[in-house]
């Protein structure tokens, strides 16, 4: 394979700058910790596209929680969901009674987070948040909607920031458009 350098070759355009990323979450972190003060919420990420959110939101998050993480696969290596959900790791924490805060890189159909939300909610958390970087309305199949919303996107298919093509570009400080020739010759 010839040595790849330069990703923002493959990015048409940029959607996100690093600049309004980092305004938009100080926003939400100010938001959170007055909704959440005192109830003592348990964070759980969605791995791993929430890594970089995730890392940033609790930073600008001043109040006492605690944190966990999920790992589901919905996608293969394509750019549309196959709507089946499989949980690759399950959460280490007893969450009975606490106020759950899922936080996820991007609402699109929407098909991860209704799986996700029914299947948590069993274990009697006493609620269920939604906290999504991205949001893509026009997509929803399944109907959820989020509690907290960064920014709501077009739709086109997005990188960076956490969010991968085919597990690459997760490393992208921003959020940018892949261009459609890096992906339309997939499975060829
Ligand atoms: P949903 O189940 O269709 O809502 O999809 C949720 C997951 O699909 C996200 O957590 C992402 O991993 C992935 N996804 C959806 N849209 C994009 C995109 O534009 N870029 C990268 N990943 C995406
Ligand atoms: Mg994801």
């Amino acid at each position: 394979m010839a040595e790849r350098t330069g990703m923002e070759r493959d990015v048409e355009r940029i959607l996100l700058t690093e600049e309004q990323i980092r305004a938009r979450i100080k926003e939400l972190g100010a938001e959170i910790t007055r909704d959440f003060a005192g109830k003592n919420p348990i964070f759980v990420g969605v791995l791993k596209g929430c890594f970089m959110f995730m890392a940033d939101l609790l930073r600008s998050v001043d109040i006492y929680c605690t944190m966990d993480f999920m790992a589901v696969s919905s996608y293969g290596s394509g750019t549309s969901t196959t709507g089946a959900v499989k949980i690759n790791k399950d959460l280490s924490s007893d969450i009975a009674g606490r106020h759950l805060i899922i936080v996820e890189d991007i609402l699109d159909s929407g098909v991860t987070l209704s799986y996700l939300t029914k299947y948590l909610e069993v274990r009697r958390p006493a609620s269920i948040t939604l906290v999504t970087l991205l949001d893509k309305p026009s997509r929803r199949r399944a109907d959820v909607h989020a509690d907290y919303a960064g920014f709501e996107v077009e739709d086109a298919f997005v990188v960076g920031y956490g969010l991968d093509y085919a597990e690459e570009y997760r490393n992208l400080p921003y959020i940018g458009v892949l261009k459609p020739e890096v992906y339309e010759h997939q499975g060829e």
